[in-house]
């Protein structure tokens, strides 16, 4: 597998190099962190005044001090850990608690009839469908959530395709603070706005896709009315981190090797970054050899592709695409902000991008419900990327797979109901039941 780091300099601390070494602790860290812009470099206290972006534009991540936190990384040394979850990793993260339901340890399962059809080495489904309001956004905000109590904010507000709505009123709901969402009208699933209605949040429906609705929440952001907690927001990345750990913990203890690729569904890019910045911090700690690093292989719906689009194009730039269409509304997202940091994470790992139809991604859901795993349709993407891949003999038969499943079945009803068996109507009568069941 070929590496690239060209585009980044492996000598400069503030680079994205998959290799670059551990940035000096500025003056104005506080408890040796800091945020840092991925641009120039520049440097903010993390606690002292809302921040989301460097005044260059770049975007800001959550830097340390001390990588050391990592020592005891794998199989043994987490796992005496009292802790469970994403606070396992509390070393790892900005704080040592936060608002919790808890999060995360979710499960790694196999699944053995699709690992034979694809026909790789491996195949296992990192299930964040089980995180407690059904996706992997709970792993976020339970950092958010914490770092908008240290900076003492108001009022909570997201964009969202819907899962991130469902969390954030969970969790705001939990810390006891006033939360705004802004859904595209009539393209949020049922179950994700059922969630954000009932934990509390006021639910602003835009005339608009989600580009739209994070356009306004960022102008509100930034006019100081409310405190945005998008994958914008560093502190989220943090705690989605924690998805790139378990997963190599879990798999060394069962195979005694990391996995050779992730395939993952892209829409914002945010869990992509999130991964790559896990990947990155275990490189500088040397908890892990730059070798060692999974492949990041994101996977975007045929008509909201424009990160497949700029890795196909080699560009460094995503040009954003303004009409946007797929049945996986949860990544039906045409400017994918998180970009800058996501594609040097798909580059440097040696990975790819690659779009699929709206049908590849029912099979792949039908299938994966076939083993027992339900998800809603953005994370059958992942499968539905790989088989694609497979065919394509991108990926190798030898490799060791791991595919993140992003939501739960439950969340999208209508998806499962359309993928699904129809319901037969019989009469109520045990031989009229057996009779029909002879037809
Ligand atoms: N899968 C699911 C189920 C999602 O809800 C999302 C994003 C993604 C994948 C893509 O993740 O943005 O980190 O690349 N949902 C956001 C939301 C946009 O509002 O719930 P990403």
């Amino acid at each position: 597998m070929s590496r690239e780091t060209a585009t980044d300099d492996a000598t400069d601390p503030t680079s994205l190099a998959l290799d670059a070494p551990a940035p000096q602790t500025p003056d104005d860290a506080e408890d040796g962190v800091w945020l840092g812009c991925i641009d120039c470099g520049e440097t903010y206290s993390p606690f002292e005044s809302v921040r989301y972006t460097c005044d260059c534009g770049g975007l800001l991540e959550v830097r340390y001090g001390e990588p050391s936190g990592f020592a005891d990384f794998g199989p043994e040394g987490h796992s005496a850990a009292t802790e469970r979850g994403v606070w396992r990793y509390a070393a790892a993260l900005p704080f040592d608690e936060g608002v919790s339901l808890p999060e995360g340890d979710t499960p790694l399962h196999r699944v053995p009839r699709l690992e034979d059809e694809v026909g790789v080495a491996s195949l296992r489904i990192k299930h964040e469908g089980m995180n407690p309001t059904g996706s992997f956004k709970d792993r976020g905000m339970t950092v958010g959530v914490r770092a908008a109590r240290e900076l003492g904010v108001g009022r909570l507000a997201c964009a969202s395709t819907g899962n991130t709505s469902a969390a954030l009123a969970a969790y705001g709901g939990r810390a006891d603070m006033e939360t705004l969402v802004l859904l595209p009208a009539g393209k949020v699933a049922a179950g994700k706005v059922a969630q954000a209605a009932l934990h509390g949040a006021r639910i602003l429906e835009v005339d608009g896709n989600f580009d739209a609705c994070l356009d306004i929440v960022q102008e509100l952001a930034g006019r100081g009315e409310a405190y945005l907690l998008n994958s914008l927001n560093p502190f989220r990345l943090e705690g989605q981190k924690t998805i790139g750990f378990e997963i190599l913990e879990a798999h060394l203890a069962d195979y005694g090797t990391f996995p050779d690729r992730i395939v993952l569904p892209v829409g914002n890019a945010g869990n992509t970054a999130a991964l790559y910045k896990a990947f990155r911090e275990l490189v500088q700690a040397d908890a892990l050899e730059p070798e060692e690093v999974p492949a990041l292989t994101g996977v975007q719906a045929a008509d909201a592709a424009p990160m497949v689009e700029a890795i196909e194009d080699g560009a460094d730039e995503i040009r954003r695409w303004e009409e946007v269409e797929t049945i996986a509304t949860a990544i039906r997202i045409g400017n994918p902000v998180n970009a800058p940091k996501a594609l040097p994470g798909i580059r440097n790992t040696g990975g790819t991008a690659v779009a699929v139809a709206d049908e590849e991604i029912t099979a792949a859901q039908r299938d994966l419900a076939g083993e027992g795993v339900g998800v809603e349709p953005a994370s059958a993407a992942s499968v539905a990327g790989l088989r694609k891949l497979r065919d394509r003999g991108v990926v190798d038969d030898d490799e060791r797979v791991v595919c993140l499943t992003t939501g739960h079945l439950l969340k999208d009803p209508d998806a499962a109901y359309e993928a699904g068996n129809d319901p037969e109507p019989v009469p109520n009568d045990a031989d009229a039941v057996l009779e029909h069941l002879r037809e």
